[in-house]
């Protein structure tokens, strides 16, 4: 089916069995504690493994002069040492304007040429990991260095237009900003800026592959399986049908897994050579820099409005980096384009090619840290005009998508806010900053809005019924932890009157029917909407069976029944079972209604007066985001992206060597992360939604909506609380001492 009209009523909205929506715990949460879930790394298959190790350039930028490998060749256990002299040919690098840019060639150790610290120079294969990694210190490197360009800030001369992104445009304009805001009676000019940030997902990457019969099988941990086939294929230059993935079981994406890295092409050229399975995970301190980032940002944020808080004019122009051999963006700009009403508008990207790793997604890319400039302008702009910065919002509420100009599918900003600021007490708050202590501690509280766009991607599913009434249905799709195994269980039951425990789902392999797989907060729409179709198919085909219209029949219990006659599921399978297949196509109600999920975060912080400290007491989330598969996934989800949010607020930073263009902290020990003693009550709720312009299920992305504009209610509490305003995140307590010297 493809969603060119809205959605007609269905069977998910009939919720016969109440299963949708119902806060079960996850299905697959039995064998997560029993380690009855394997990670890549984990996968015992194919026979006893080789193990891998990856050595990487110790320099950002220049050339491999020397490479000695002796004595690792003649280390104990040591079975093969690849270097760029002995590695085999691969597909070129690229081609930067691929469709699917986790599609692309990734060459290993094909030339003597280093692009960034820590590219694969040398890839050891031993008996065991201890011995790999002990041989891999015995490899001698000589560089010749070159100077390289390692910063945004003092390059920002040498920024390029960036070619769309994601079916974005880099830059958009309506009527004339510079004139609107040049006549703005009130006027916010302020430059933001966020660092570097890290994935960090509890999984580390690992690679188990093998071959059998010309055919290599690889388990890795990837978001996108049909990306990471296309991607081995090319890097091997060989037929992506050669190629399988399996992901059944991930430990966080966070869009650090929607790529694939050289421990899959260099185990998967290795088993090769070697005719066994070779294994290769990277060391946490490898994925910082032999993984993907993202960029920091500069960001200039201008808004310009009427005494009475009307906005004229927004503009929203964004800097970031791109590593010099790619064409990434952060589009941090995005969410501008229809957040608020304004008639000028004006939203641009810019890329500094720099001499590092590159720059990707990374946990709602774009919006993750445009909401941390432009909902703290709002904050800026509504203490200026002397309003409430709820009020602020309310008077800026499109009518339509200010850019597009097409309606909102639905938008429930207003209520979010509304019915936020009743929950968290919002009417306590004193405007001015300050004026809240509390012994040593000044106490604030701060608003901010949530923005995420919501997609729709091409997927398809089969699902089957077996003789025992159990229904199996498979895709590529994966389940990166959020929860996709539980909430296509929910959905698949549901529609065809079954227990949860009757329903299997089986995910995460390349062989199984396409999907778009888990990025940009659009698995649980796209394979649940394929997973619906296939459902809708295989419900026509047992009614058929029991010879009643399938409008007439009734799922329920196990039994179809109607025009009075009734009979198990798996009767009507019979011995053969029964098969259906699904798919579900985008369609033009993705271009003809503006589609975003909506929420409002509040957050009561407090500083220390003396130290500058910031401790977050309580965090608030409020959402709609479509209709709720899962009441206790959905707030899982929800908090989970408030605590990323909290982390972009206070803590996370990673930080280049400007001198020799590396990431001094690169570990989990200096890149700080919430940990539990930082994280206070966070509450998430979800208003009543159904958007039938979305997709059959009537349900938005929520894996990422949680962080957007989380960071800022955090950064505008502490404003409240001490007047200190910082722009330059993360929130430190050297920043606020410094702000409260200048105050003083
Ligand atoms: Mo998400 S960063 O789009 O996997």
């Amino acid at each position: 089916m493809q969603m060119n009209a809205p959605a007609p009523r269905n069977p998910i909205d009939e919720n016969r069995q109440g299963l949708i929506g119902k806060p079960i715990d996850r299905v697959d949460g039995r064998l997560k504690v029993m380690g009855l879930a394997p990670y890549a790394h984990e996968v015992q298959e194919g026979g006893p493994p080789a193990y891998g190790f990856i050595v990487e350039a110790t320099i950002a930028t220049g050339l491999i002069a020397e490479i000695d490998t002796t004595a690792a060749e003649r280390a104990s256990g040591v079975l093969l040492v690849l270097t760029h002299r002995n590695a085999p040919a691969q597909g070129a690098w690229g081609p930067l304007e691929a469709k699917d840019r986790y599609a692309r060639a990734s060459p290993q150790l094909v030339s003597p040429r280093i692009e960034h610290y820590g590219q694969a120079v040398a890839f050891v294969v031993a008996t065991s990991f201890e011995q790999a990694r002990s041989a891999s210190r015995l490899i001698r490197v000589r560089y010749a260095p070159k100077p390289g360009e390692y910063e945004l800030a003092p390059n920002l001369d040498k920024a390029e237009i960036p070619a769309d992104q994601f079916g974005q445009k880099t830059d958009n304009a309506v009527g004339e900003f510079g004139p609107a805001f040049a006549a703005a009676p009130v006027k916010i000019d302020a430059t933001f800026t966020t660092p570097f940030h890290i994935h960090a997902q509890m999984e580390p990457h690992a690679t188990l592959a093998y071959w059998r019969d010309g055919r290599v099988i690889i388990h890795c941990a990837s978001q996108l399986l049909e990306s990471a086939q296309n991607a081995v294929a090319a890097t091997l230059k060989i037929a992506p049908s050669k190629v399988r993935i399996v992901s059944r079981y991930i430990g966080g994406g966070f869009g650090g897994k929607l790529p694939i890295y050289g421990d899959v092409m260099l185990s998967a050229m290795a088993s090769r050579q070697l005719k066994r399975p070779v294994k290769t995970a990277l060391t946490r301190q490898q994925m910082f820099h032999f993984t993907t980032h993202r960029s920091d940002t500069i960001q200039r944020l201008r808004l310009g409005a009427t005494p009475d808080g009307k906005l004229t004019a927004i503009g929203h122009e964004t800097w970031s980096h791109s590593a010099r051999f790619d064409n990434f963006f952060e589009n941090a700009s995005t969410q501008t384009r229809s957040l608020y009403a304004a008639p000028n508008r004006l939203t641009t990207h810019r890329s500094v090619k720099l001499d590092l790793p590159i720059s990707d997604s990374t946990r709602a890319p774009g919006e993750s840290v445009g909401m941390l400039a432009l909902e703290g302008a709002m904050d800026e702009l509504a203490e200026k005009l002397g309003l409430d910065p709820i009020e602020l919002r309310l008077r800026n509420e499109p009518p339509m998508d200010p850019e597009l100009g097409v309606p909102y599918s639905t938008r429930q900003l207003v209520g979010c806010l509304r019915e936020g600021a009743a929950r968290f007490g919002w009417d306590k708050r004193q405007a001015k900053p300050g004026a809240t202590p509390q012994g040593r501690w000044m106490i604030g509280m701060g608003v901010a809005a949530a923005t995420r766009g919501n997609l729709l991607m091409p997927s398809k599913c089969t699902v089957s019924i077996d003789r025992q009434g159990v229904l199996t249905a498979r895709m590529s799709m994966t389940d990166i932890g959020t929860g996709s195994y539980t909430v296509f269980t929910q959905i698949a039951a549901e529609m065809l009157g079954l227990p949860i425990e009757r329903v299997h789902i089986e995910l995460g392999d390349s062989d199984f029917p396409e999907t778009p797989g888990s990025g940009g907060s659009w698995g649980a729409a796209s394979a649940g909407s394929g997973l619906f179709d296939a459902c809708m198919q295989l419900r026509e085909a047992l009614a058929a069976k029991l010879g009643v219209p399938v409008l007439d029949a009734v799922f329920a219990d196990g039994r179809v029944s109607g025009a009075g006659r009734g009979e198990t599921l798996g009767a009507l399978a019979g011995t053969l079972g029964l098969e259906a297949s699904g798919e579900i196509k985008p369609g033009s109600m993705s271009k003809a209604f503006s589609q975003q999920a909506y929420g409002a975060h509040f957050a009561e912080v407090a500083v220390d007066i003396d130290t500058g400290e910031i401790r977050l007491r309580r965090m608030l989330g409020v959402f709609a985001a479509g209709r709720v598969l899962n009441q206790k996934l959905a707030q899982s989800q929800a908090v989970g992206a408030m605590i990323w949010g909290v982390g972009s607020a206070l803590h996370e930073d990673a930080v280049i060597d400007p001198r020799h263009g590396h990431f001094v902290n690169h570990d989990l020990a200096e890149y700080r992360v919430p940990s539990h003693a930082d994280i206070p009550a966070i509450e998430a709720h979800f208003l009543q939604e159904v958007d039938d312009k979305t997709n059959p299920l009537k349900i938005k992305g929520v894996g990422e909506l949680g962080i957007c504009g989380a960071g800022a209610a955090i950064a505008n509490a502490v404003y409240n609380a001490c007047g200190v305003r910082i722009r330059s995140f993360p929130l430190t307590l050297d920043k606020v001492i410094a702000g409260l010297d200048a105050n003083a």
